[in-house]
């Protein structure tokens, strides 16, 4: 009787480690935009490669929307280990004291994809995946969007245009200077705060690639919308470095797998998802849509091209230098490629030439 009541408590015992063992590791992946966006989609795509190539090993609850947490919150939740991963815009990391990462919002500072590309998966991407260290956090990719377009309630295509709006931005001190440098009155807003406030006529307009504005249904509340290519959003795919150091190594390969394959899906659509939320934008029949003819973008750039020398101490000089020279690098190789039919409509985001290089000191 004694031998048959140890028996049954080691087989209970066993069966409860094995229940603990099968738990599986969770990672709560936060983030504010919907799950039909590029990032959207690629926060599914990253659940769905880690826990089939884990076997179950990885759980990962992506929650869209800011269902969690805003902006500034799922940072902080980032840190205190609340969730484990978040892909925030590359223009909500100063407010964390990493302003090198505004770099991407200077405006005009890409020519093109390549060159963005180049950037982010280069020394200078690594550099900036360094500074989050210190920070508790630990970089792990680059994922795309697209170049922002301007909207607001009145059309916007000369500079007199933008005087005095209310522009809401993200929390970028370079989103605050471009904006003021076409003479709009910038309003730092959360993500989701910004279709109500809208609405609302807290504020007049916003900038966003297209995916952002039509999966919010910014358009709704937009009568006009200008594509200007002006600067650029993408995002840090990020974690918290304690929980990601803690894991067991193998499970923390195949995740940077998962991860580095889940980019390579992400840039791949990021263009897509942006030149289809413009179609059904165009065909909502919300908003008069208005491409920036290349005389005036020129206009526009020379307004805020001097935001790149207000921000070279804080962004660093190096930085930006060496993004100027990538483009420059990409024109060149373009340039000796066999020319390409011209696309009359649509001119590149700042026509190549990084027209802001810093003066000599
Ligand atoms: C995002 O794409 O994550 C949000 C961008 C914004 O705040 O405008």
């Amino acid at each position: 009787m004694k031998l048959a009541s140890l028996l049954s408590a080691l087989a209970l015992g066993i069966a409860s480690f094995a229940v603990q063992a099968a738990d599986p590791i969770v990672i709560k992946f936060s983030h504010v935009v919907a799950p039909d966006t590029p990032k959207g989609r690629a926060a599914d795509h990253f659940k769905k490669l880690a826990e089939e190539r884990t076997k179950g090993r990885v759980k990962v609850e992506v929650f869209p929307n800011s269902q969690l947490y805003k902006d500034r919150e799922e940072m902080e939740a980032l840190q205190l280990g609340a969730v484990q991963m978040l892909a925030p815009s590359l223009a909500k990391f100063g407010p964390l004291g990493v302003r090198s990462f505004e770099l991407f919002d200077l405006p005009y500072i890409f020519p093109n994809k390549e060159s963005l590309y180049r950037v982010m998966d280069g020394d200078i991407g690594k550099k900036l995946f360094t500074l989050l260290e210190a920070k508790g956090i630990t970089g792990l990719a680059f994922w795309d969007n697209g170049f922002k377009q301007m909207s607001a309630n009145k059309p916007l295509h000369t500079l007199e245009d933008f005087k005095g709006l209310k522009m809401r931005i993200q929390s970028s001190k370079v989103l605050e200077a471009q904006m003021k440098a076409l003479g709009a009155n910038p309003q730092v807003m959360a993500f989701s705060e910004v279709y109500s406030a809208l609405q609302q006529g807290v504020v007049d307009g916003t900038e966003n690639p297209m995916s952002n504005l039509y999966t919010q249904k910014m358009h709704e509340v937009q009568k006009h919308l200008t594509l200007s290519d002006h600067g650029y959003l993408g995002y840090a795919v990020i974690v918290n470095k304690g929980f990601w150091d803690g894991l067991p190594a193998d499970v923390r390969d195949i995740l940077n797998k998962a991860m580095a394959d889940t980019t390579v899906f992400e840039r791949k659509i990021a263009q897509e998802e942006n030149d289809e939320a413009l179609a059904k934008v165009k065909a909502s029949g919300y908003t008069a849509i208005y491409t920036l003819p290349y005389k005036d973008r020129v206009v526009w750039q020379q307004a805020m091209l001097p935001v790149h020398k207000e921000f070279e101490e804080k962004i660093g000089r190096d930085f930006i230098q060496a993004a100027y020279n990538i483009a420059a690098q990409v024109e060149k190789e373009k340039a000796a490629q066999p020319a390409a039919p011209a696309s009359k409509d649509k001119p590149g985001p700042a026509k190549a030439k990084p027209a802001a290089k810093p003066e000599k000191k």
